[in-house]
């Protein structure tokens, strides 16, 4: 699974750059007009997209062919001209004095930006978009043909305390921002092609500047509400025995009447709730990156560990480049950043339909934290004898309680 992952993952990654360069190599122009400098044909190739060798440049001042004072029909200078100093911006080169210093300051132009634009408006937008859609469907397939998971027996009429106060304001906190920058996100990566030509220009730069606004505010919100309910429940989500048996039926949720034993949270929670750990964690770590830009650079480590495993080299990618620019850290912790949150809002959709109109009962358990007592019989049948137990649940009908 790990290893399935990772290959989408990578193949998402690289797939431009690869495409690139598997894009059939036209023959090498002639420069001798341009002194080794860039020919339009060289500029109209890398707007295509396709892989320009700049092993012409003028570096090798030995080379006639390439010495930019070599070509006569230049004028005065030859070749030698300000795009001297413009190439060697672009490739880091120019002896640049600038008043500020942060770690980025000195890259004036960065070109290796196409690649991840492409992959930002083209792969990532489209595949993400999908994503959310087949998730939708998938869950209205699943509501048309089950329909809604009913309480199966007959009502008691009496409830049981689920969550705490203090584990509802950790969940809604955590809920409630997460909507918040789903939903600003979205509008950030499918403003341009989606809402500009809805609302128009002037529009949609409020809306974006609020989106971005709220985007990086309720941030901490999210994190904070993460770390509660982190710390609340992870005790109850340590995986054990009964979570074999409730898989292995389903969770019951495919066939009417069929309820596996469950304790506080049943296996098919604790997946939702180590996705949102992981996710969560992951989704925040390069959002911290993207908030504080170049503060915080995490992929050329990244990828020098996961080179490490020797997994992308066995996979046929090669190894993975450990040395990043400070800009491509930025690109690359915005592309994690959106597959990441992609996965998590689609992980999060489902969540949300069988917490609320998926399952009837299930939404007390959020909202007053009060369950009926046959929904707690029917989907988490050992916690709410272990609470019978203990006195904190009313004992069941027939049966004695400790006080009698
Ligand atoms: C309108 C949106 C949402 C609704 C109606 C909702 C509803 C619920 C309900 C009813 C429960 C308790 C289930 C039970 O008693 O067994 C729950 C638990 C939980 N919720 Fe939500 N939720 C929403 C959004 C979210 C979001 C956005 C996240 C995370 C980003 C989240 C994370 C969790 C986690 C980790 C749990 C505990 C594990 C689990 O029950 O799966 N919820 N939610």
């Amino acid at each position: 699974m790990a290893r399935l992952l990772l290959t989408l993952v990578l193949t998402l990654f690289l797939s431009l750059p690869a495409a690139a360069q598997e894009a059939p190599q036209a023959p090498e122009p002639d420069r001798s007009a341009t002194g080794g400098a860039p020919t339009l044909e060289d500029i109209l190739r890398r707007q295509r997209g396709e892989e320009v060798s700049n092993d012409y440049r003028r570096d090798s001042t030995t080379d006639a062919q390439t010495t930019p004072q070599a070509a006569p029909a230049l004028g005065p200078l030859g070749g030698a001209s300000d795009s001297e100093v413009w190439r060697d911006l672009r490739f880091n080169q120019a002896d640049v004095k600038v008043s500020s210093r942060g770690p980025a300051d000195r890259v004036l132009v960065q070109d290796a930006g196409m690649w991840w634009l492409q992959l930002r408006q083209g792969p990532l937008a489209t595949y993400g978009g999908w994503l959310l859609l087949a998730t939708l469907g998938l869950l209205a397939l699943f509501l048309l043909l089950r329909g809604r998971i009913r309480i199966d027996g007959q009502k008691t009429g009496r409830t049981v305390t689920r969550f705490q106060p203090v584990e509802r304001f950790a969940h809604w906190l955590m809920a409630g921002s997460f909507i918040l920058l789903a939903l600003t996100g979205l509008i950030t990566l499918f403003g341009r092609p989606g809402l500009i030509p809805v609302m128009g220009k002037e529009a949609y730069a409020t809306l974006a500047q609020g989106s971005k606004w709220v985007h990086n505010n309720v941030a901490w919100a999210f994190m904070l509400g993460l770390v509660m309910a982190f710390v609340l429940w992870v005790v109850h989500n340590i995986p054990d025995k009964t979570d074999l048996k409730w898989l292995a039926q389903g969770g019951g949720l495919f066939s009417k009447g069929k309820h596996p034993p469950a304790k506080k949270f049943n296996a098919g929670q604790k997946i939702i709730f180590w996705l949102v750990v992981l996710l969560g964690v992951s989704v925040s770590a390069s959002g911290l990156s993207l908030l504080f830009p170049f503060e915080l650079p995490m992929f050329a480590k990244t990828f020098a560990a996961i080179n490490e495993t020797g997994l992308p080299q066995a996979l046929g990618y090669g190894a993975l480049p450990e040395q990043l620019a400070p800009h491509e850290e930025m690109q690359y912790a915005q592309l994690w950043h959106a597959i990441v949150a992609f996965v998590m809002m689609a992980v999060i959709l489902a969540h949300i339909y069988l917490g609320s109109i998926g399952m009837e009962g299930a939404f007390d358990a959020m909202g007053s934290g009060e369950v009926e007592e046959q929904w707690a019989r029917e989907h988490h049948s050992l916690w709410l004898e272990k609470l019978q137990e203990e006195g904190e649940a009313p004992p069941r009908r027939g049966t004695a309680s400790p006080a009698e």
